[in-house]
């Protein structure tokens, strides 16, 4: 009886209040598909198996977390079709408990589900429900009681003229979040009937014929307003993310990371950061970003899938696919794109752009600057406008540059090549051929001066005769 329950989580519905291609429950929620929402949350419960119940034409598979199974409900007949399509799959869940769940109900955590399956088990009831109490209780299932206080039945409202009005004025409403015991839930699904107007089975319909048979119903009336937070319609969806984003920020505020204004800074559900990290305003982490002890991240940066060492500061940047060592300098106003893997105590200054290059502890790549496809190695630098000219038109090549090397402003390194230990390059040098270690490479053309030249230049602007009052209008055109 206290096994681990077998959780069922509906989501086979149209979904067409979303108005959405995308199925309603693969919408994500702070970077997270929804449907994962209520299957992490299964399992944090302690859920032995859990069953995502999908329509036969909508693949929910790239939403789901690894080990997810899957039912087919086969067509949209209800909330009590979709639980009945999976008890095949389930037998008698091996005695233990079923807790039904939905799927557009992202923000219903573990806690909530294990206080519902503590309060089904212990009135011994064969069905509990979860309710809460709603000032506007607009469309939702309404929670009949009898003068005893106990569930009756939960009356459908989708069609409120045709709920009585001392019904419509009930403000508990069903969460759609629901135990059972196995067996009886079994019995009476084969039983309901459809409701005549919808042509749907509804799983609420199951609570009055347990009564009838006298096995006991009850509710359990939370009061987190997140157990009822559904998803229907994309404003809800919105609603949603922003009470997700403000939970997310404070359980890292608890853990220790400093959130220097939380309405201002999005961090999705799965990113990681260590105590004493700093998340400055106008931050958004993303997917599986990861943040270090101590780093310093923004204001005005955007991190996906990037990891940053301790005590880095990534300040005004975007970086994607990133790996930032620890103690570096990124920013203000840097680009890291995938696979760029900067060591311990990198600078990465203004204007700078790097992808899929590996950067040296110690390097600095200060101002100015694209590195694409390049190893360079510690103890470089890389001086303004460095640029790795990484495409030839049909294909990418790569640039090796050393350790201790430093090229000048404005080098241009035409790949493949490269850049030996410990070697100069001249200012605006255009390196096509390797340099050698220790060597300086120059392949500047010799410089004239042009005596003369401004007088020249004043003469020949001289307004003419014939065009009266005309101004230099030639200038950035020589
Ligand atoms: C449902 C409840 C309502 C409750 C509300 C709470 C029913 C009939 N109504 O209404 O009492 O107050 O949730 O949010 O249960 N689904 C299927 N197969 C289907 C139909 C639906 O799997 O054939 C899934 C949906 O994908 C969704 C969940 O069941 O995840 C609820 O369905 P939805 O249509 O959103 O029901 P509500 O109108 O919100
Ligand atoms: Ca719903």
């Amino acid at each position: 009886m206290n096994g681990a329950p077998t959780v069922l989580i509906m989501a086979a519905g149209e979904g067409t209040r979303m108005r959405s291609s995308l199925p309603k429950v693969l919408h994500h929620v702070c970077g997270r598909p929804m449907v994962a929402w209520p299957v992490i949350a299964a399992r944090e419960a302690g859920a032995e198996r859990v069953l995502v119940i999908t329509s036969p034409d909508r693949d929910l598979s790239p939403g789901l977390p690894d080990g997810t199974e899957t039912v087919i409900q086969p067509v949209a007949d209800g909330t009590g079709g979709a639980v009945r399509a999976a008890l095949d799959a389930i037998g008698d869940a091996g005695g233990g408990d079923i807790v039904v769940l939905s799927g557009d109900h992202p923000l219903l955590g573990a806690e909530l589900i294990s206080s519902l399956l503590e309060h089904h088990r212990s009135s011994g009831a064969a069905a509990t429900v979860m309710t809460v109490d709603l000032d506007d209780p607009g469309a939702y299932g309404r929670i009949v009681r009898d003068a005893d206080g106990n569930v009756v039945e939960i009356v459908e409202t989708k069609d409120p003229s045709a709920v009585p009005q001392e019904q419509l004025a009930i403000r508990e409403i069903n969460t759609g979040t629901y135990a059972f015991k196995a067996a009886p839930l079994v019995d009476a699904l084969a039983r309901t009937a459809a409701n005549s107007s919808t042509r749907e089975y509804y799983i609420g319909d199951v609570l009055p014929l347990f009564r009838d048979q006298g096995l006991g119903v009850a509710a359990l009336k939370v009061d987190d307003p997140n157990a009822n937070l559904g998803v229907n319609n994309r404003a809800d969806l919105a609603a949603v993310a922003a009470e997700a984003r403000r939970l997310i920020a404070e359980r890292h505020m608890l853990d220790g990371v400093t959130i220097t204004d939380p309405a201002a800074t999005w961090i999705d559900a799965d990113v990681e950061i260590e105590a004493d990290a700093t998340i400055e305003p106008g931050t958004i982490l993303r997917g599986a970003t990861r943040v270090a002890a101590g780093a310093t991240i923004g204001p005005d940066t955007t991190l996906v899938d990037t990891s940053v060492g301790a005590g880095s500061a990534v300040v005004r940047s975007h970086c994607v696919e990133a790996e930032v060592g620890g103690r570096c300098q990124v920013g203000p106003f840097s680009y890291l794109r995938p696979q760029t893997k900067l060591a311990d105590d990198v600078k990465i200054g203004a204007s700078v752009e790097i992808k899929n290059s590996s950067i040296g502890a110690g390097t600095k790549v200060p101002h100015l600057s694209y590195i694409g496809d390049a190893d360079v190695g510690a103890g470089t630098n890389l001086g303004a406008g460095t640029i790795t000219a990484n495409y030839d038109g049909h294909a990418k090549h790569r640039t090796k540059i050393g350790q201790g090397a430093k090229t000048a402003i404005h080098t241009s390194l035409v790949a493949p090549v490269s850049v030996g230990d410990d070697a100069y390059t001249g200012a605006g040098a255009v390196v096509r051929d390797d340099v050698p270690p220790g060597a300086l490479a120059i392949s500047d053309a010799k410089q004239r001066n042009i005596k003369g030249y401004a007088d020249k230049r004043a003469k020949e602007s001289e307004p003419s005769p014939a065009s009266g009052e005309r101004e230099n209008d030639d200038e950035g055109n020589e």
